[in-house]
């Protein structure tokens, strides 16, 4: 696997490249599409025989590389791959900052496989490890995480989405006196940002994306943070209504036929069974994990994230693409 991570880089590096001359355009499914070409171009480059387990597309119909694709030459270690090309197409499309290309690899076998749908995610560093559990109500998670880190709840500091259905949990924590960080999207650089050693955030609660939520679980375990996650159906996300419920069902199906269960709660190491992880980050807008693509006269700078979980490893690769 680690042989690999020297290749993985260039992948996430060429999927940001090929977004970044449409930040701002207005056109999300564009910019995911020109990612998703360049991304599986570059896998199909790479010596191994890749499997996409969990990846963008359905929810949105965005552009995708979809569940079961095989990638890679064909020759060369079996590995599963969770995949989000752009992670903030939105993000991207409106010139807002914090959007990565972002993937991660696991020896074959290892990756929770799920079809594209929302996910309840809490993520920890590692100082908080055990005092997670997502079938208790957030408040208890909060008091139990705010003793495990002692200190005040008013000291506590907790990432989500200032998104719709999020609102209950914020106003839950700010009555308790959490001090809350809405983000407008982007819940791989929060889940990272909590176990990172600078401690922007001492907890991070959504409810995202599934593929999010296993590209950031490679991430947490590298980085020996904890991890729960439940899968939700859309109606339990967005609402009930007759087309949410006809979307509902149709993940219900997905799941019961790979084997996973909706309202069931996973542990980081139901997400990722090995220790032999590689996760990869390039940003495309710049925020506070990554600083986004930057034109100079000799070319276009990226800055890559590259994790391993195997060696503990965690490398900043500053790369010049020259014109
Ligand atoms: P994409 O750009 O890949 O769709 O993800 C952005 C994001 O904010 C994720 O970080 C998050 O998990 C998900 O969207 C939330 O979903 P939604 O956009 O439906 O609110």
């Amino acid at each position: 696997m680690m042989s690999l991570a020297w290749l993985l880089f260039r992948v996430t590096e060429q999927a940001a490249l090929a977004a970044w001359p449409q930040i701002g355009c207005g056109d999300k499914n564009k910019i995911d599409g020109l990612a998703v070409a360049a991304m599986r171009e570059a896998l199909n480059d790479i010596a191994f025989q890749g499997r996409v387990v969990i990846g963008e597309g359905e929810i949105d119909r965005a552009p995708m590389l979809w569940i079961g694709e095989q990638v890679g030459t064909g020759v060369g270690p079996e590995v599963d791959i969770a995949v989000d090309p752009i992670e903030g197409t939105r993000m991207v499309a409106m010139g807002q900052s914090n959007a990565l290309a972002v993937m991660a690899f696991a020896p074959r076998g290892t990756l929770l496989h799920a079809p594209d749908m929302y996910m309840k995610k809490l993520v920890v560093n590692r100082r908080a490890q055990g005092a997670i559990d997502l079938a208790l109500p957030l408040a208890d998670n909060l008091r139990n995480v705010a003793q495990a880190l002692d200190k005040p709840l008013e000291r506590l500091r907790m990432a989500t989405l200032d998104k719709p259905r999020l609102r209950p949990a914020i106003e839950e924590a700010t009555r308790l006196g959490v001090k809350v960080f809405a983000l407008p999207d982007g819940d791989v650089a929060a889940s990272v940002l909590t176990c990172r050693e600078e401690n922007l955030y001492d907890l991070m609660f959504t409810l995202g994306g599934a593929p999010e939520g296993v590209i950031s679980a490679c991430a947490v375990k590298a980085l020996d943070g904890d991890m729960q996650v439940e899968l939700v159906d859309f109606c339990q996300a967005k609402g009930e209504s007759v087309e949410n419920r006809r979307i509902a069902d149709s993940e219900r199906r997905r799941c019961a036929a790979m084997n996973v269960e909706v309202n069931r709660v996973y542990s980081r190491d139901q997400l990722v069974a090995s220790r032999e992880i590689l996760f990869c980050a390039t940003g495309v807008t710049g925020g506070e994990l990554l600083n986004g693509i930057r034109q100079g006269a000799d070319g276009l700078r990226t800055q890559t994230l590259l994790i391993g979980g195997a060696d503990r490893t965690c490398n900043i690769i500053d790369s010049l693409h020259s014109w």
